[in-house]
């Protein structure tokens, strides 16, 4: 059986460079919630986001409730469908709460749009979004990111949660998966 790093190209980002970049996301949303009045609510896209939400919240200074949702946009290959459906939603009412979204990757931006105007509808208090990586070559809708990890270039990244059809999430790093893997799909 081939080893996972038969199909990563290069590697992006190591775990040291990722957990400095973490790090200091952490201190700069806990300086900017220090005064809120309720617990921040930390919202995981669940399954990519799971590695970057952990390291992200253990940090925080401030009171934070945890929740998921599972929202897809996603098919198994590397095209957006376009659409997004809730598979789970929150546990707790987003109403009056100021809510920090923990995304892996902004894409096209479909799911965090659509996640974004979600809550705003639902009258929460605040929604901001932190995303590992951002994608800016793909956008198709704009959405505002507030926390970003790191900017890449037009690749498909996988590990450290990022999948490619649920393959490659548990790699400590990030990388560039080889075309050769999905060419054609
Ligand atoms: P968007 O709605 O197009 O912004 O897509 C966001 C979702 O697409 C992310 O949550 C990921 O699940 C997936 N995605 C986009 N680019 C990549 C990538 O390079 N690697 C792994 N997943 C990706
Ligand atoms: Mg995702």
């Amino acid at each position: 059986m081939k080893s996972k790093e038969d199909y990563i190209e290069r590697v992006l980002y190591t775990e040291e460079e990722i957990a400095k970049r973490t790090k200091e996301l952490s201190t700069q949303i806990s300086e900017d919630y220090k005064d809120i009045a309720k617990p921040l609510l930390t919202v995981g896209i669940l399954n990519g986001a799971v590695m970057f939400y952990t390291d992200v919240v253990r940090r925080l200074t401030v009171p934070v409730q945890f929740d998921f949702m599972i929202a897809s946009s996603y098919d198994e290959n590397t095209h957006t469908s376009g659409k997004v459906n809730i598979l789970k939603n929150l546990d707790n009412d987003p109403k009056g709460r100021d809510i920090l979204l923990i995304e892996d990757i902004i894409d096209s931006g479909t799911t965090m749009k659509y996640l974004v105007n979600y809550f705003m509808e639902k009258k929460a208090n605040s929604v901001k979004v932190c995303s590992l990586l951002n994608k800016p070559s793909r956008r198709k809708v704009e959405v505002k990111i507030d926390y970003c990890g790191f900017e890449i270039p037009d690749e498909f990244i996988v590990g450290y949660g990022l999948d490619f059809a649920q393959h490659y999430r548990n790699l400590p790093y990030l990388g560039v998966l080889k075309r050769s893997v999905y060419a054609g799909k």
